[in-house]
């Protein structure tokens, strides 16, 4: 895969774009002439920040919709195919978290996160990837994972859990698609502390996640770090992880 390096006029999808990172890459995308679809559950401010873009001389639409409902996912895909003729970039990037012990959280809580983050995804990816191959153009489709992914952060199970499939099924959907030899390229994001609703404590801003969204569809970067804070915590994870073999006993 050579990667998207323009990205003019292309039309994309993202999830989660009423806020935050969703909706600072929609804006990065716009910047970059682009056609942005975006979707989000939070109809009222969805509506506003898509008027505001429209209004900038932005070509968006918006869908008010909930990933956890795979026919509103399939509705979101035939609208981006409608509007804009073609689907060339997806981002599955909406996301929400809860804090507990993992014994402790109600089962409720469980299927709740596990429904937006992992159930999220695999709705995108069976929505969007057939209309960008049936697009018969190079594309892209843009994975929001999580530093939870790569390090360890205890009090967050389903989140955790969730983001380490989403890293999982990105690397699959990359080898589906590598297979194929379909033009198609997949990158897995991983925020580290974002500045965003969901994340008061982040230090990191959305638009930097954004910068480098588009960075790694115009060069096609499998894995997406957003800023180098907890590298040193990955190699030590990912360290033990492979010492851990010196332990095998035969
Ligand atoms: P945010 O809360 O600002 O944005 C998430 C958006 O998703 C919101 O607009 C929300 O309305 C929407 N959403 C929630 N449930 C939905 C559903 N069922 N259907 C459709 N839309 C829904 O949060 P942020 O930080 O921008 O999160 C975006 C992604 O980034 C998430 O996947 C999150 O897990 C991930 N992330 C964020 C980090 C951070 O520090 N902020 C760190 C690592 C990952």
């Amino acid at each position: 895969m050579a990667g998207l390096p323009e990205l003019e006029h292309r039309a994309a999808v993202v999830t989660g774009a009423a806020s935050g990172i969703g909706l600072a890459v929609t804006e990065a995308f716009v910047a970059a002439g682009m056609r942005v679809l975006m979707t989000d559950i939070d109809d009222a401010g969805l509506a506003s920040h898509a008027e505001r873009l429209a209004d900038g001389g932005a070509e968006v639409r918006a869908l008010a919709i909930d990933v956890t409902d795979p026919e509103a996912v399939e509705r979101a895909a035939d609208a981006a195919v409608e509007h804009f003729g073609k689907l060339h970039i997806a981002c599955n990037n909406a996301g929400i978290v809860t804090l507990g012990n993992s014994w402790e959280l109600p089962l409720s809580e469980w299927h709740r996160v596990i429904d937006v983050d992992l159930w999220g995804v695999i709705h995108g990816i069976r929505a969007f990837v057939p209309r960008i191959l049936a697009s018969g153009e190079p594309g892209h489709v843009v994975n929001t994972a999580s530093m939870a992914a790569m390090t360890t952060i205890p009090g967050i199970g389903p989140y955790t859990a969730s983001k380490h499939a989403v890293v999982g099924l990105s690397d699959g959907l990359r080898a589906e698609l590598a297979a194929l030899d379909a033009p198609i390229g997949v990158s897995v994001v991983m925020p580290g502390m974002i500045r965003t609703g969901l994340n008061p404590f982040g230090t990191v801003e959305p638009e930097q996640v954004a910068a480098n969204v588009v960075d790694a569809i115009r060069r096609d970067r499998a894995y997406v770090f957003t800023d180098d804070h907890e590298i040193p915590q990955v190699e030590s994870r990912l360290g033990a992880i492979i010492a851990a073999r010196a332990d095998v006993v035969s």
